[in-house]
C-alpha cells in the first residue's frame, strides 16, 4: 500500500516526483474517452522506468498461444489489448541536451487528474547539468465529445537562460506489447506522410488487419503571439513520422505548443478514407483551437457527472476514492458501441489480454443501468447476443452439442482467448453471470421484450450447457457438477462448487420462466426462436426440470453453512487471523500449490451467491455463511471487497461495510495489491459504486419500485447518489438524521423507504426518519 496521493474531492493530486512510482502513476492518471485511452506517459523522452500504452477501442491482437502443455479444446490464440501508436511525443533539446526527467534534476514536480473537467495537467521545473532551468506546464486530454481526437497544450519557460531549444513532434508507431509471447511486434506500417499539411501515419495489425490512422498537427504560440516556423525538418523512418525545429526561448518568456491528434481506426470507417477523415477531424480541432475543445471537454464531463455523481460530505479519501472509479468507469465505456465491452484493465494497461470477463456481467452493468441511458446497458447485453454462435462452437469444440453454449471467460469479438484448462474449461460460472445479467436488466428496465428479440435465445443456450454439463450421481441420486472452478481461484478442478451448482438451477428456472413469457406474450417471436435454436419445449423442460428439482448443494447443516464445494471442511481450518503479515498476498508468497490446499479464499465464492441470490436466504443463513467466509478470504481480487462489503452492511455491520468499501474504492489510488503499476482494476470500480448504492443505500428493486433501506457511515456527514429508475430520476440524499429522496422527474414514482411505500409526485421529494437496520436474529 502507498498513500502518496494527495487527498481532494475532485482532483488527483501527485507532488513531487518518485521515479520507482512512475509507472502506478502512470496508471492512475490514465484518460480515456470510450474510444480509446492512453496511459499517463510522458511527453518528452524519458529513460526511466515506463510503461507506454496507447490504445484504441476495439483494436486488437490474436498473439500465438504460449502454453507448456497443449490441451485440446485450448483456443488458437491469446488475444492482446493492443498498445498503439503514441500521439502525445513532444521531445525537447536545449543546446544539444535532453529534457528527460531521469537525467535532469527535477523540482516541484506535480501531477493533476481533473476529474471534474477531465484533463491531465503536469507541472515541473527541470535543471539541466549546468545548472539551466524550464519550466515546463502540460495540459492534455481525450475528447468526449469528438472522440477521435487528442490535445496537448505544452508550455516551456527558461527561468534562467535563454538559448535554442530543439523540438521533435512526433508519433511513432513501431510500438511493441509488452506482454507479447513471442516478441514480435504486432503492427506494419501501411503508409505515412510528413507533409505540413498533413502528418500521419497509418498502422495495421497482422492477423486482425485492423487499421488505425494516427494524424498529427500543432500550432506554436510565442509570448502569447503565433509563431510561423521559417524552417523545419521531416523525418520519416520506418513506422515514425516526426517534424523536428528550432525555438529561440528566451528568459522568463512563454512558448507554448499545441498538439492535436486524431486518431481513426477501421473499426468506424472503411480503410480507404481513415486518412481523409482524420485530416478533416484534426482540421477542425485545430480550427477551434485548445481553449474550445477544453471547454467542450468542461461541458461534455459536466454532463457526465450530473447523471453519476455521488457526493460524500466529511470523508474526502471516500469522495474522491469513488469519484475516481465514477471518472475511469466513464472514461473506459461510453455505450455507443455494442462491439465494445469493459475490460479489467480498460484502455490502462496491457494485462489480461482481452477486453471481457464475467465482470462486465456481475460487477459493471448496476453501474449503468443506474446512471445511464437504458441503451448503454442493454448494449453490453446485445454484445454476448452478438456472441452467442461463438459461444455455441466454443461448448461445440469442447463436446457439448444442441445448441448448448459456453461463453469464452475472456474474449475480444466472442472468441475464447484464455488457455489455462482450469479456468478455461472450469470456471464455467461466468456462463451464469451472462444469464443473471439479462434477469437484472429485465427487472430493472421492466424491458421485458429484450428476451422476446435476444434475452431468450441466449438463455436457451446456456440451460442447454448446463443441462449438459451436470451428471447424475447413482451414489446421491442427485444432479451433480464435477471438474469446475468456482470464482475463488485459489481451488481449481473441484467438485459441486456451491455457487455454480446455485447459479446452473436458477438460470435452468429462469429460462423456463422467461420462455413462458415470450410464449404468451411474443408468439410469433416464440415460433421463430423454436424454429432457429430446434427448442423441443416440452423435452428440454421436463429435463432442466428435473435437474432443478434434484440438484445437489454441499452443505454442513450443524455450521448452518453452504460448503464451497465438497470437502471443503477436510481443510485444515485456519482462519487469515492465523496469517502472518509477510504471508500476504498468498499469491506473491505462497507457492501455487500450497495455496490450492489452503482453506484461503481469493474472493468471494459462496457470498457471491448470496448477494445475487439474497431473496432466497434467511438472515440467519446470510450472517453464518458471512462470518464463516469472511474470516477465509484473503480478498486478492479487486471483485472481491464490494460483495462483503454489502453483505456487511446488509447484516447491520457497519464499521466492516465501511473498511471494505475504502479499500475497494481506493484500490489503485494507495496501490493495495501492488500491481496498480500493471494498469488500473476498471471493473472493479463498478463494484464500489454498488458498495455505496445497495450497500450503504440499500436500494433494491422489490417488485416493480425501488426500495432503500440507507445507513450512514459515522465518518461521514451526509452522501448522496442519483438514479435513473425506468422514466424516473432520483436523487438520495443521506444524512445522519434522515434521508430525503427527489424526484427529479416530470412523473410520479413509488418508492419504499425502511419498508414503507410513498408515492412520490413529480418534482416533489419526501423526508424520512433514519431508522436502525433492522436484523432478525
Ligand atoms: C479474478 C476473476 C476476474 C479476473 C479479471 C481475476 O483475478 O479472479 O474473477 O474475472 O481477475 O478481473
Amino acid at each position: 500500500m502507498k498513500q502518496y496521493i494527495k487527498y481532494n474531492p475532485w482532483k488527483i493530486i501527485e507532488k513531487g516526483f518518485t521515479p520507482s512510482y512512475n509507472q502506478i502513476s502512470e496508471s492512475i492518471f490514465s484518460l480515456g474517452n470510450g474510444k480509446g485511452g492512453q496511459r499517463a506517459n510522458f511527453e518528452e523522452n524519458y529513460s526511466g522506468q515506463t510503461l507506454q500504452g496507447s490504445y484504441v477501442a476495439g483494436v486488437y491482437y490474436p498473439d500465438k498461444t504460449r502454453v507448456g502443455w497443449w490441451k485440446n479444446g485450448y483456443p488458437e490464440y491469446f488475444a492482446k489489448v493492443l498498445n498503439a501508436p503514441t500521439w502525445i511525443g513532444i521531445k525537447t533539446k536545449i543546446e544539444g541536451k535532453e529534457l528527460d526527467l531521469n537525467q535532469c534534476k527535477v523540482i516541484d514536480f506535480e501531477r493533476i487528474l481533473d476529474m471534474k473537467q477531465g484533463f491531465l495537467q503536469r507541472n515541473f521545473i527541470a535543471e539541466f547539468d549546468d545548472g539551466k532551468q524550464i519550466k515546463v506546464q502540460s495540459t492534455r486530454f481525450m475528447s468526449l465529445k469528438r472522440d477521435e481526437i487528442g490535445a496537448i497544450r505544452y508550455s516551456i519557460t527558461p527561468l534562467n537562460f535563454s538559448a535554442s531549444g530543439e523540438f521533435i513532434l512526433d508519433i511513432d508507431a513501431d510500438i511493441a506489447n509488452q506482454d507479447s509471447n513471442y516478441d514480435e511486434k504486432f503492427w506494419i506500417e501501411i503508409e505515412k506522410s510528413t507533409s505540413t499539411d498533413f502528418t500521419f501515419i497509418t498502422t495495421a495489425t497482422k492477423k486482425t488487419h485492423f487499421q488505425v490512422c494516427t494524424a498529427m498537427d500543432y500550432s506554436i504560440l510565442q509570448a502569447g503571439k503565433t509563431h510561423i516556423l521559417s524552417s523545419l525538418q521531416k523525418i520519416e523512418t520506418e513506422k515514425y513520422v516526426a517534424h523536428k525545429f528550432n525555438l529561440e526561448l528566451k528568459e522568463n518568456i512563454e512558448t507554448v505548443i499545441y498538439k492535436y491528434a486524431a486518431i481513426t481506426s477501421s473499426m468506424y470507417e472503411a480503410v480507404e478514407n481513415l486518412s481523409k477523415m482524420a485530416s478533416a477531424l484534426l482540421d477542425e480541432a485545430k480550427h477551434d483551437g485548445f481553449e474550445k475543445l477544453l471547454e467542450e471537454q468542461r461541458l461534455e464531463w459536466a454532463k457526465k457527472w450530473k447523471e453519476s455523481d455521488i457526493v460524500i460530505e466529511g470523508d474526502v479519501a471516500a469522495q474522491q476514492g469513488i469519484r475516481y472509479n465514477i471518472f475511469q468507469l466513464n472514461q473506459t465505456y461510453s455505450g455507443k458501441d455494442e462491439r465494445l465491452n469493459i475490460g479489467p484493465k480498460g484502455f490502462t494497461g496491457e494485462k489480461y489480454g482481452g477486453s471481457t470477463y464475467w465482470d462486465t456481467e456481475a460487477f459493471c452493468l448496476p453501474f449503468y443501468l443506474s446512471t445511464a441511458d437504458q441503451k448503454i446497458a442493454r448494449n453490453l447485453l446485445v454484445y454476448r447476443h452478438n456472441h452467442l454462435q461463438k459461444a455455441i462452437e466454443n461448448a461445440q469444440k469442447l463436446g457439448f452439442n444442441q445448441g448448448a453454449a459456453l461463453y469464452p471467460m475472456v474474449t475480444m469479438d466472442g472468441d475464447e482467448c484464455h488457455n489455462e484448462w482450469e479456468i478455461t474449461f472450469e470456471e464455467i460460472h461466468r456462463n451464469g453471470a451472462i444469464a443473471y445479467a439479462i434477469y437484472n436488466y429485465v427487472k430493472y428496465t421492466a424491458d421485458k421484450k429484450y428476451l422476446a428479440t435476444h434475452g431468450l435465445e441466449v438463455l436457451i443456450a446456456i440451460s442447454r450447457f448446463w443441462a449438459q454439463r451436470v451428471n447424475f450421481s447413482e451414489e446421491k441420486q442427485q444432479y451433480v457438477m464435477l471438474g469446475v472452478t468456482g470464482p475463488n481461484e485459489y481451488e481449481n478442478n473441484i467438485n459441486n462448487n456451491w455457487y455454480t451448482n446455485t447459479l446452473a438451477k436458477w438460470t435452468l428456472q429462469y429460462t423456463m420462466e422467461a420462455t413462458d413469457y415470450v410464449k404468451n406474450n411474443h408468439p410469433e417471436a416464440f415460433q421463430s426462436i423454436t424454429k432457429k435454436t430446434n427448442f423441443d419445449k416440452a423435452n428440454e423442460f421436463a429435463k432442466w426440470s428435473e435437474i432443478a428439482k434434484n440438484m445437489y448443494f454441499p452443505e454442513n447443516t450443524e455450521k448452518g453453512i453452504f460448503l464451497q464445494q465438497d470437502g471443503f471442511l477436510d481443510k485444515e481450518q485456519l482462519t487469515v487471523a492465523d496469517l502472518q503479515a509477510s504471508d500476504r498476498p498468498l499469491n506473491q508468497n505462497w507457492s501455487w500449490d500450497r495455496i490450492l490446499r489452503s482453506i484461503f479464499i481469493k474472493q468471494a465464492d459462496v457470498l457471491q451467491g448470496l448477494y445475487f441470490f439474497e431473496e432466497d436466504y434467511d438472515i440467519k443463513t446470510i450472517r453464518q455463511n458471512y462470518e464463516y467466509y469472511e474470516a477465509r478470504t484473503v480478498h486478492e481480487s479487486s471483485l472481491s471487497s464490494c460483495v462483503h462489503s454489502i453483505l456487511a452492511a446488509k447484516l447491520n455491520k457497519q464499521k466492516e461495510a465501511y473498511e471494505f468499501y475504502l479499500n475497494a474504492a481506493r484500490l489503485d489510488l494507495d496501490d493495495y495489491n501492488n500491481d496498480t503499476e500493471d494498469g488500473l482494476h476498471i471493473t472493479s470500480m463498478g463494484g464500489t459504486w454498488m458498495n455505496i448504492v445497495q450497500g450503504f443505500g440499500g436500494m433494491r428493486i422489490k417488485e416493480n419500485h425501488l426500495s432503500f433501506q440507507p445507513f450512514i457511515p459515522e465518518e461521514w456527514e451526509k452522501y448522496s447518489f442519483q438514479i435513473r429508475y425506468r422514466e424516473n430520476l432520483l436523487l438520495i440524499d443521506v444524512r445522519k438524521n434522515n434521508v430525503k429522496i427527489s424526484n427529479q422527474s416530470g412523473k410520479s414514482v413509488t418508492i419504499e423507504i425502511f419498508n414503507q411505500k410513498y408515492k412520490l409526485d413529480a418534482f416533489k421529494a419526501i423526508v424520512v426518519e433514519m431508522q436502525p437496520i433492522e436484523i432478525l436474529a
